[in-house]
C-alpha cells in the first residue's frame, strides 16, 4: 500500500501534476452518434417515396434556404448505407440513432399504401447494423412530413394524432422486432413554434400563436397514443422502450431578481415545458405560469377564452406518464431577463406571449450557427434541473455537437474542445446521480442543416457535396471521439 502511494507521488511530480482520480463512463453508457432522414438520405424521389414538406418547400421556395439548397441528393445515404455503417464501426459506436422519412415509407402518410422498397432501405440499414453490434435507435418524426398531410392541415388537424398512431403501428410491426428503441418525435419546439408559428422551418406557416398552440396540444397526444400502442401491443413480446426528443437548451435568468428569474421560468416552461410538462410532471398539462399568462394576455387581447387549448381530465391521464425515457437535445445556453419583447405582430404571437429577453456571454465561443455557443457545463445544469422538476427519469442526450463553417479545416479543435466540454459534463451528471443512460453526438456526418442548406456543418465526418460520390472523411474529432467511446474517459 505504501509503496502503492509513494509510486502514484512519483508519477504525479513527473507530471508535473497533483494526483487525480480518473473519472470514467460505466461500461453500459451508451455512446452513439445520430442524423436524420432529409438532412443525409437524399433520393428524394427514389422507388415510390412521396413527397414531404422540406421536398416541397425547397422546390416551390428556393430562395427561403440561405444558399437555395435542398436535400435532394444530401449525403446521399440512401445509396450509401454502408459506408454509414463502416464509419460508426470505424469510431466504436454502441448505437445509432437515425429517423425514418414518413412519405418514403407511406407515400401519402396514410396506412393504407405502404412502399416496400422504403421498408426495404430500413431493413437493409438496421440489418447491417446489427451484423456489426450497433444498436439502432429510430426516431419515427424528425421534421420530414409527407405533404398530403400538411395539405389536410398537418400537425393542427385534431385528426393528426390517428395518422401518427397508424403511422408508428407500421413501424413497429415491420421493424420492432429487431429494434429496441423508439424517439416518436424529435423537438417539438422546432416543429410546432417554428414551423406553424413562425417562418423558421417547412412548412413555415407563420400561423400565430394559435399554430403553436394546436401543434403541441396534439403532437403530444400523438406521441402518447404512439406510446400506448407499443407499450400494449408491441413491448410485451419486443421489449424495447418507446420515448420522446426534446430540444432542452439551458435558460439561467440574467439576474438574481425576483423578475428575471421569473423570466428564465417563463423561457423553459414556453421552449420547451409546453411539450414535457404534460408527458412527465405528475400534474400534467401544459406548464401553469404559461398557461396562466397566455390567459391574461388573451384577455387583455379581448378574447372571452384563454388562445390555448387544454387537456381534457382523460386526456391529461392518457398523457401523463406516457414515456419510458426522456430525449434530450442539448446544445447551449442563454441568459433570460424580464426585458420586454417587442414584436409588431398584429396578432397573438408566441414570442409575444412569452414575453422576455435573451441574450449570450461575450466570453461563450461561438459556433458556425449564430445560436450555438460552448457554455460549460450546460448539460448539467440542465439535466439537474429536468432530474429535480420530473423526479429524475432515464434521460439520454439524443443530440449534441458543433457546427463549422463548409470551408473549416478538418482538423477541428473547436469541435474538440466543445465535445471534451460536454463530456465533463456528462461526468458531472452521473457523479450526480442523473438517470443518463447514453449520449449521441451530432451528427455521424455533414449534412442538410434545414434553413441553412450546406453552410453550416456538425459532422465527425466531413462529407464532399461538390463530389457526386460524395465522400466521408473522418475529422480529428471523429478520433478523439474513438478514442473516448473505447477508453471511456477523456484525457488531454
Ligand atoms: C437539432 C435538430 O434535431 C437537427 O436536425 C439539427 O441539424 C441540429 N439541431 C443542429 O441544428
Amino acid at each position: 500500500m505504501k509503496l502503492l502511494v509513494v509510486l502514484s507521488l512519483v508519477v504525479a511530480v513527473c507530471h508535473g501534476s497533483t494526483v487525480k482520480q480518473q473519472r470514467r463512463f460505466p461500461d453500459d453508457f451508451v455512446f452513439g452518434a445520430a442524423t436524420a432522414s432529409y438532412q443525409i438520405e437524399g433520393a428524394w424521389d427514389e422507388d415510390g417515396k412521396g413527397e414531404n414538406i422540406w421536398d416541397y418547400m425547397t422546390h416551390t421556395n428556393p430562395t427561403v434556404i440561405r444558399d437555395s439548397s435542398n436535400g435532394d441528393i444530401a449525403a446521399d445515404s440512401y445509396h450509401n448505407y454502408k459506408r454509414d455503417v463502416e464509419m460508426m464501426r470505424e469510431l466504436g459506436l454502441d448505437a445509432y440513432r437515425f429517423s425514418l422519412s414518413w412519405a418514403r415509407i407511406l407515400p401519402t402518410g396514410m396506412a393504407n399504401e405502404i412502399n416496400p422498397a422504403g421498408i426495404a432501405y430500413y431493413n437493409n440499414l438496421i440489418n447491417e447494423m446489427l451484423k456489426y453490434n450497433i444498436e439502432p435507435m429510430i426516431t419515427l418524426y424528425h421534421w420530414d412530413l409527407p405533404q398530403k398531410l400538411q395539405e389536410l392541415g398537418g400537425f393542427v388537424n385534431p385528426l393528426f394524432t390517428d395518422w401518427f398512431e397508424d403511422y408508428a403501428r407500421v413501424v413497429f410491426e415491420n421493424f420492432g422486432d429487431r429494434v429496441k428503441m423508439f424517439i416518436t418525435f424529435n423537438e417539438p419546439y422546432q416543429i410546432c413554434y417554428q414551423g406553424y408559428g413562425a417562418t423558421i422551418k417547412a412548412p413555415i406557416l407563420n400561423s400565430t400563436a394559435i399554430g403553436t398552440y394546436l401543434c403541441a396540444k396534439h403532437l403530444v397526444v400523438a406521441h402518447a397514443k404512439a406510446f400506448h400502442l407499443y407499450d400494449k401491443e408491441f413491448k410485451p413480446t419486443q421489449k424495447g422502450v418507446c420515448g420522446i426528443t426534446i430540444s432542452v437548451n439551458w435558460f439561467d435568468a440574467a439576474t438574481d431578481t425576483e423578475e428575471d428569474r421569473a423570466a428564465a421560468e417563463m423561457k423553459r416552461q414556453g421552449e420547451w415545458g409546453l411539450y414535457a410538462h404534460p408527458i412527465f410532471s405528475s400534474e400534467g398539462g401544459f406548464p401553469k405560469e404559461f398557461s396562466e399568462k397566455v390567459a391574461a394576455k388573451s384577455a387583455q387581447q379581448g378574447y372571452a377564452r384563454s388562445r390555448m387549448p387544454e387537456f381534457t381530465e382523460e386526456e391529461n391521464a392518457f398523457v401523463r406518464g406516457a414515456s419510458d425515457f426522456f430525449g434530450v437535445n442539448h446544445y447551449t445556453a442563454k441568459m433570460v431577463s424580464a426585458t420586454q419583447y417587442k414584436e409588431d405582430a398584429p396578432v397573438p404571437s408566441f414570442m409575444d406571449d412569452m414575453d422576455v429577453g435573451q441574450f449570450a456571454l461575450p466570453e461563450w465561443p461561438v459556433g458556425a450557427s449564430s445560436w450555438l455557443m460552448l457554455v460549460p457545463n450546460s448539460i448539467y445544469n440542465t439535466l439537474t434541473h429536468l432530474k429535480e422538476k420530473y423526479n429524475n427519469p432515464v434521460f439520454y442526450i439524443t443530440e449534441n455537437g458543433w457546427s463549422s463553417y463548409p470551408d473549416s479545416s478538418l482538423i477541428d479543435d473547436d469541435r474538440i474542445t466543445y465535445y471534451r466540454s460536454s463530456m465533463e459534463s456528462l461526468l458531472n451528471c452521473l457523479d450526480d446521480g442523473i438517470n443518463l443512460k447514453g449520449y449521441m453526438a451530432w451528427s455521424l456526418m455533414d449534412n442538410y442543416e434545414w434553413m441553412q442548406g450546406y453552410q453550416e456543418r456538425f459532422g465527425l465526418y466531413h462529407v464532399n457535396f461538390e463530389d457526386p460520390a460524395r465522400t466521408r472523411t473522418p475529422r480529428k474529432s471523429a478520433f478523439v471521439y474513438k478514442h473516448i467511446i473505447k477508453n471511456r474517459f477523456v484525457d488531454y
